[in-house]
């Protein structure tokens, strides 16, 4: 057993707890408890009492052909009536999003008037593109209320929206579209960014050049800078919506009926489309932000992720709409014009739950570590952080400056495919300890598991953070693709025999139970919380016409958790007659085939990559290497074990 770290202790503020939904431990514990005695009735108690049925379910769950998982069938919903109609009632002059833009122009929608901008919109796609139920609309969009009325417009006529986050370049956006069949795409000219237009239908237009199944392009006109329009193709949602009703019948849904997709990095190949559903998925976000981050009827939250990811589907447009909440979505970047702009945004919209990565947290405290106390933040409650395990240097700041000392830090651990939250401090009852996820969020079974036994782990042993039952925002189905489902997620590790659900991400428990994630265990590497496989990196490498062979893998980054580190054997053997510019082409390549975000913050031209004799390349001695720690591995076996010196002498040299 290794030695752990003891961590200190914060118990949830006292006056925050009493008026929380879950108050205690005890209160914890006895919804794990009844979750454990009847699972099926446990949910099924949530679907009724949570969700607006239009005919019930008749069926919890049915789990007859796992790892394929059907849940509440029989059910009939519309996910957009969830997240708009069904408030009108009591809610309908409430703000349901807050809008800043990049330049601090502001909208508040009520959800009257997202109701009307929804419909509208879905009008618009059934009308004059005819879009139909079971279609698919890819989204490229900044983050501006039309991409939440694409979205729920979709939902509302039962389309399945795949959003690409607007950082992906034309080639990645070519593949998800074609990958996805979809035949309409939801764009902007472009949007501001540091008080600078920047542009994205152009990528729309070169993504779309040679065959496609892409028929017409909408888009939503926001920075009035100069496009092209293909005629017959491109339409202007502004000019087009104007005539558009304002009421559009809800498509009655079955329960399973796909809501979106979501393509997301695997260990090998192409990224896939993660497919999620409608009840078990709007379920599970409203249920987690009701419990994760216990947003109440008044209170104003924000959420500062971007829509093309998934915390930007879950927790900034469906979850919070689905409970009635006030979203803030903001287009700007969190240190523009400094470092103190969320704070400034804290201060002026009073807000109570705030919700970012470790990466901002990082970028904010280096940049702007004084900035927080010019402000008022007294409005905060809860602070959240997602996506990478958060340092304690970050966690301590966020702790101390940004929450004063009495806001509890939900360290919330999930996935694209989990839909939600599965492993996440509850504000008022889990004394939370720094960097550290705690424990499964009620109702789910997340578990470290050895994978050679699959027995739970004991304190300080690491083990695989699997799930051993289905939960209903679970993610239903790699699209077009059933064997890579089963094999990337029911592979590695079986429980009593039988397969469980594994994250990718190894774990371990302290000696009071704790979970704390401790990093993928997959090729997949997580740049600024962004997942980032190194396969797909490679294949873009691999397109620059002098490069042999090459090898990618994760090095610890100051700011970004993970950098992307290459391993580059060149065809030519004259060496590299000018690195500078080798490394700028490989990162043209690399702009062009996937986006900045893939961008490499390290590369050396090796003479041949470490391999074993059966041609494998080791990448844990890359890993190594790359940070700088001596070789432990036995390298006698390699095909050619001096390889190893030689790319250290030059990483070393570097
Ligand atoms: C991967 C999922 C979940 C939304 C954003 C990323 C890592 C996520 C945590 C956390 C440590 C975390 C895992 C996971 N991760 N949250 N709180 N602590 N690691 O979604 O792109 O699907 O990435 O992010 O490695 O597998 P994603």
């Amino acid at each position: 057993m290794s030695a752990i770290e003891k961590k200190p202790v914060f118990k949830p503020n006292k006056e925050f707890a009493k008026t929380a939904r879950i108050k205690n431990m005890c209160e914890y514990q006895d919804l794990q408890d009844e979750a454990t005695e009847d699972y099926e009735g446990f949910w099924g108690r949530f679907a009724k009492e949570k969700l607006d049925w239009i005919e019930p379910f008749t069926n919890v769950m049915d789990e007859s052909k796992f790892p394929f998982v059907k849940w509440f069938e029989g059910g009939k919903l519309n996910v957009s009536a969830q997240c708009i109609d069904r408030h009108l009632d009591t809610r309908k002059n409430k703000a349901a999003i807050i809008f800043e833009g990049d330049r601090g122009d502001k909208q508040i929608v009520t959800y009257l008037e997202l109701y009307y901008n929804v419909n509208r919109f879905a009008n618009l796609l059934k009308n004059e593109f005819g879009v139909k139920k079971g279609d698919r609309v890819v989204i490229y969009m900044p983050m501006i209320p039309e991409a939440a009325y694409a979205m729920l417009a979709c939902a509302r006529i039962g389309a399945i929206h795949s959003i690409v986050f607007g950082g992906f370049s034309a080639e990645a956006l070519k593949d998800r579209i074609e990958d996805a069949d979809a035949k309409v795409v939801i764009t902007a000219d472009g949007a501001y960014r540091k008080d600078k237009p920047y542009m994205l239908k152009p990528v729309v237009d070169a993504a779309l050049e040679g065959d496609t199944p892409v028929k017409k392009v909408l888009v939503v006109e926001r920075n009035n800078e100069d496009i092209t329009w293909v005629a017959g193709r491109d339409y202007s949602y502004n000019e087009l919506i104007k005539s558009q009703e304002v009421h559009c019948e809800p498509e009655v849904m079955d329960s399973e009926d796909p809501l979106f997709l979501l393509y997301t990095s695997g260990s090998t190949g192409k990224p896939k489309g993660v497919q999620h559903n409608s009840a078990g998925y709007i379920l599970w976000a409203q249920m987690t932000m009701e419990w994760v981050f216990d947003v109440k009827e008044n209170d104003t939250y924000w959420c500062t992720a971007d829509v093309g990811w998934i915390t930007g589907h879950t927790y900034i447009v469906y979850g919070p709409l689905a409970m009635g909440a006030t979203t803030v979505m903001f287009e700007g970047v969190p240190t523009y014009p400094d470092a103190g702009r969320p704070w400034k945004m804290v201060e002026e919209y009073k807000i109570n739950q705030f919700y970012t990565a470790p990466t901002a947290i990082r970028v904010l405290h280096k940049m702007g570590e004084n900035e927080p106390a010019k402000y008022d933040l007294s409005s905060l409650k809860v602070l959240g952080t997602v996506g990478e395990p958060i340092d304690p240097p970050a966690w301590k700041w966020y702790y101390e400056e940004v929450g004063n000392s009495k806001c509890a830090i939900v360290d919330t651990y999930w996935q694209t495919e989990t839909g939600g939250h599965i492993v996440s401090p509850l504000p008022g009852a889990t004394p939370i300890k720094p960097a550290c996820a705690t424990f499964p969020v009620p109702g789910i079974m997340a578990e470290v598991l050895d994978p050679e036994t699959g027995e739970k782990v004991g304190a300080g042993e690491s083990g695989y953070m699997c799930v051993t039952r289905p939960w209903p925002s679970m993610i239903r189905g790699v699209w077009g693709d059933e064997e890579r489902f089963v094999k990337s997620y029911f592979g590695d590790v079986k429980k009593d025999g039988k397969p469980v659900y594994f994250t990718g991400d190894g774990a371990n428990y302290d000696e009071d139970g704790y979970i704390t994630i401790t990093g993928r265990t997959d090729d997949v590497i997580n740049v600024s919380g962004h997942r980032m496989g190194t396969a797909e990196v490679e294949a873009a490498i691999k397109k620059h016409s002098n490069v042999a062979e090459v090898a990618v893998v994760g090095k610890p980054h100051e700011l970004k958790g993970e950098g992307i580190f290459a391993y580059v054997v060149l065809k030519s053997d004259k060496g590299v007659a000018d690195e500078v510019e080798e490394v700028k082409a490989i990162n043209n390549i690399i702009k062009k085939e996937i986006g900045n975000i893939a961008i490499c913050d390290d590369m050396v031209f090796a003479p041949g990559l470490p391999k074993t004799r059966s041609g494998k390349i080791m990448r844990r001695i890359l890993r190594s290497i790359a940070k700088g720690e001596s070789i432990t591995q036995d390298i006698s076996t390699l095909e050619d074990p001096s390889i190893v010196e030689k790319i250290e002498n030059m990483v070393k040299s570097k």
